[in-house]
């Protein structure tokens, strides 16, 4: 009897998902976004939400969840109900450096989620306040060389993209300057810009309009090609540090155990964000790396955080990071 009562209640959960599944969404879905707004993760959050609401027929709302790094919105994202209505854009910090400097975080990236694609590339720029005293790259390492307890450096919390990034610079140049850390590195820019803070190492979304109007300045984009957008801004290995290469990424998640039909409804209104003009050319404009079709699958941005988490953990620890 009990046999037969665990079949029906097997087939039952079934149809539910199926149906779930079938109507989804009839709701607006939440999309965490774990930094301050304004940022790169909120600007390309917000880029492709705009077509993937059209397409799934409900808006996206936008919930800036900052903290931690990025680690407390991501977790509050892990942890919520897995039906699709609330999502989250986390990134190579979140999902790639976190557990390398977070010894008890609350979420594994590699397992606590159903990935949906990669949204957008984001090359990394070491950029400065535009009267830091330096004309350009190797001026600037000499400067830190030799002045690094007097600069400040911006970052989004241990474990950001614009930490992990930052720490890795500051190493290989051997250097250690004064972090300091905000909620995103839209209200660091802001900072940057007033010369609050010295300088910081941010993706292209966030950058690249203040260094088109000179309002901060770029020494350079860690990448091994300049940027289409940027073409001014010399790589790193035209500058005279060729070993800092380091690009970073963010991508749509949704919480471990999502319905696969879900997955492919969000995973479809994705592609299909990033297949419309608009889009594209709103994420190129800022310098934003479109995703190849492989790189757009839930197959391919679990094996692209694979890879991140165990690329970035053992360059964190020679770097001799942590967060606790
Ligand atoms: C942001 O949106 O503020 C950034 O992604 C934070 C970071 O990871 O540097």
């Amino acid at each position: 009897m009990k046999k037969i009562a665990l079949a029906l209640a097997a087939v039952a959960g079934l149809a539910a998902t199926g149906a779930q599944a079938q109507d989804y969404p009839n709701r607006p879905i939440t999309m965490i976004v774990p930094f301050a707004a304004g940022g790169p993760t909120d600007v390309v959050a917000r880029i492709v939400t705009d077509h993937m609401s059209r397409t799934l027929g409900q808006q996206i709302v936008i919930e800036n969840v900052a903290g931690a790094g990025g680690t407390t919105g991501i977790t509050r994202g892990a942890q919520a109900q897995p039906d699709g209505y609330t999502i989250m854009m986390g990134h190579m910090g979140t999902h790639g450096a976190a557990p390398a400097l977070y010894p008890n975080l609350k979420y594994d990236p590699t397992k606590d989620f159903a990935p949906i694609g990669l949204a957008a590339g984001t090359p990394i720029l070491i950029v400065a306040k535009k009267d830091f005293p330096a004309k350009d790259l190797k001026e600037f390492v000499a400067y830190m060389k030799s002045n690094a307890s007097k600069v400040n450096q911006a970052h989004a919390g241990v474990g950001s993209v614009s930490h992990s990034t930052g720490i890795l610079f500051d190493s290989i140049i051997s250097a250690k300057p004064t972090l300091v850390a905000y909620r995103g590195t839209g209200p660091a820019l802001n900072d940057l810009m007033s010369g609050t803070v010295d300088f910081m190492t941010d993706q292209i979304v966030n950058v690249a309009p203040q260094i088109q109007g000179g309002n901060i300045k770029a020494y350079a984009i860690a990448t091994p090609e300049r940027s289409p957008a940027l073409p001014d801004v010399p790589t790193t290995k035209e500058a005279g540090l060729g070993d800092y290469q380091v690009s970073a990424w963010n991508a749509v998640f949704a919480p471990k155990g999502t319905p696969p039909d879900i997955v492919k409804k969000l995973n479809d209104a994705l592609v299909k964000s990033l297949d419309d003009e608009n889009t594209k050319k709103r994420l190129l404009e800022l310098g934003g790396v479109l995703p190849s079709a492989a790189e757009r699958t839930p197959e391919g941005l679990q094996k692209l955080v694979e890879s991140e988490v165990a690329r970035w953990t053992p360059v964190l620890k020679a770097a001799g990071a942590s967060a606790e």
